[in-house]
């Protein structure tokens, strides 16, 4: 049935890490669907990867998968005016939660929200929000460097607390972030176990007005959230007192071309969206970074290397990132083996075309980072870990379009520099004292219900480490 490998595979400086079992031919819908509910990498075949155009129809819906460069340039940049909105699988799961919030709207509201959000995550403020990356992953390498030679870690628990305490502080500033963060992350995980993106109502092709049925359970976790959130908003007045940056403050001082401020429920929103999006996303990122390293010595040695040489004895500031090329390719390579959003869907709300071919109302067309960032047409060797393709040139044939993990066109994320930049801080801190192992005998494969995970839990050990002596 398949002819590759699921299993990781080690051979000298090449890892290969693991990724699903495929199928050579296209899969059948039924086992299709049964797939996607555990697995949105595992309905992928062989032949996809290298595939073009992916054209083909599930139930009552067309599919369309843009899988090279400038077929992906055409969906999202050239045709992003018909082509912008969210599936409504993704509407309809985040709807009761983000309400008309960035990530799930589109037209007018989101073209006001965007002018208004994203300059308040924007890189130009990312040297703002940086002190309060640092202190908090110096707070976390304090707690594992009190852990015992060898003690246990659950490395994506770990790193999911990293970067929920980071977003908390730095959307709420640092003390409300301090004291809200565990109920924020608590109340956002319980929402995250209710919903389910298979919406086959969507997927049949009936109409968008059709009542959906939202679970009480639902609701009950979406009033916790806002709850929590409006509790927050209240407190702000007293912390901004204080000179705390803080996205919040932003929001709160937005307005919008005619001058008008943000609504509190828009507040409530965008910080959900914020907090949502910038969160798990770059927590898979590192928690991938770690295993991928604990799994290839060579790129493990080049790296603390590169960080013992630019840091020495002292923490670093943020001028440093850009002075860890080595650091910054990790995470990239990482990002582009493990997409944390492997698949960016648009629904089309108009008739068009891409690659000659007609797109009818109503079709999905989808991007899958997953296929194009190991298209053996696009990558040399798709399959293996190897950051050096992202500082020296290896022969790749890059394009920017063929490189998406933070989507690309007018909806790109507009918190690429933030995540970025807590990636490589958080490695470089971390890593410069500390070495993460895996635990023996742990198997890891790659699970996407939301995001890409290396499954529910990723235990490793922790050890101290010398640095390397300075010439
Ligand atoms: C490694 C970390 C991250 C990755 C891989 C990532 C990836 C993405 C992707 C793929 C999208 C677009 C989804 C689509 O087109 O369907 C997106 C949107 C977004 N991201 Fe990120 N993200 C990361 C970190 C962050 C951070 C740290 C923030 C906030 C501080 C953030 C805020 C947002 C927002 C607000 C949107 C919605 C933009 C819009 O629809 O206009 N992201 N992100």
């Amino acid at each position: 049935m398949s002819n590759e490998p699921s299993i990781a595979n080690y051979s000298g400086e090449d890892f290969r890490p693991p990724f699903p079992t495929r199928d050579p031919g296209r899969v059948k819908v039924l086992r299709l669907l049964k797939q996607a509910r555990k697995n949105y990498l595992a309905i992928w075949s062989l032949k996809d990867f290298d595939t073009r155009l992916i054209d083909f129809k599930i139930l009552n819906r067309q599919l369309m998968v843009c899988n090279a460069p400038d077929v992906v340039k055409e969906a999202f940049q050239t045709n992003h005016e018909a082509l912008q909105r969210k599936t409504p699988q993704m509407r309809n799961a985040l709807s009761p939660l983000i309400g008309d919030g960035l990530f799930i709207s589109d037209g007018d509201i989101w073209a006001a929200r965007r002018k208004m959000v994203a300059p308040i995550i924007h890189g130009s403020r990312v040297p703002g929000f940086a002190p309060i990356m640092i202190e908090t992953i110096e707070e976390k390498k304090k707690e594992w460097l009190d852990l015992p030679e060898g003690g246990e870690i659950d490395a994506l628990a770990e790193m999911a607390h990293l970067t929920a305490e980071i977003i908390c502080r730095t959307i709420f500033g640092q003390d409300l972030g301090r004291q809200f963060a565990t109920e924020v992350v608590e109340a956002f995980s319980d929402y995250q176990r209710q919903i389910d993106q298979i919406d086959l109502v969507s997927l049949l092709g009936l109409p968008e007005w059709l009542p959906r049925f939202v679970k009480p359970s639902i609701r009950k976790s979406v009033k916790r959230i806002h709850t929590v959130l409006d509790q927050i908003i209240d407190q702000y007045a007293v912390s901004k007192s204080k000179g705390n940056v803080s996205v919040l403050g932003g929001l709160l001082e937005a307005c919008d071309e005619d001058g008008v401020p943000l609504s509190r429920e828009a507040i409530r929103n965008e910080a959900a969206v914020i907090f949502m999006a910038g969160h798990e996303t770059t927590a898979n990122t590192l928690a991938w970074a770690w295993y991928l390293l604990s799994q290839s010595p060579q790129v493990s040695s080049r790296l603390t290397q590169e960080i013992d040489h630019i840091l020495g004895d002292r923490s670093p500031t943020f001028a440093d990132v850009r002075n860890l090329p080595y650091t910054k390719a990790v995470v990239e390579e990482t990002l582009r083996l493990y997409p944390p959003v492997p698949i960016l869907g648009r629904e089309a709300i108009e008739a068009t075309s891409i690659d000659g071919r007609p797109v009818g109302k109503g079709t999905l067309l989808l991007v899958v980072p997953w296929l194009l960032q190991r298209n053996s047409k696009l990558w040399n060797d798709p399959h293996i870990f190897r950051p050096e393709r992202h500082v020296e040139a290896d022969g790749d044939k890059r394009s920017k379009y063929s490189y998406v993990p933070f989507s690309i066109g007018p909806r790109i994320c507009p918190g690429l520099a933030f995540g970025m930049t807590e990636s490589v801080l958080s490695l470089a801190i971390l890593a410069r004292d500390v070495e993460l192992r895996l635990k023996q005998g742990e198997d890891v494969q790659p699970i996407c219900r939301l995001t890409v995970r290396p499954g529910d839990h990723l235990p490793m050990t922790v050890h101290r480490r010398q640095r390397t002596a300075q010439a």
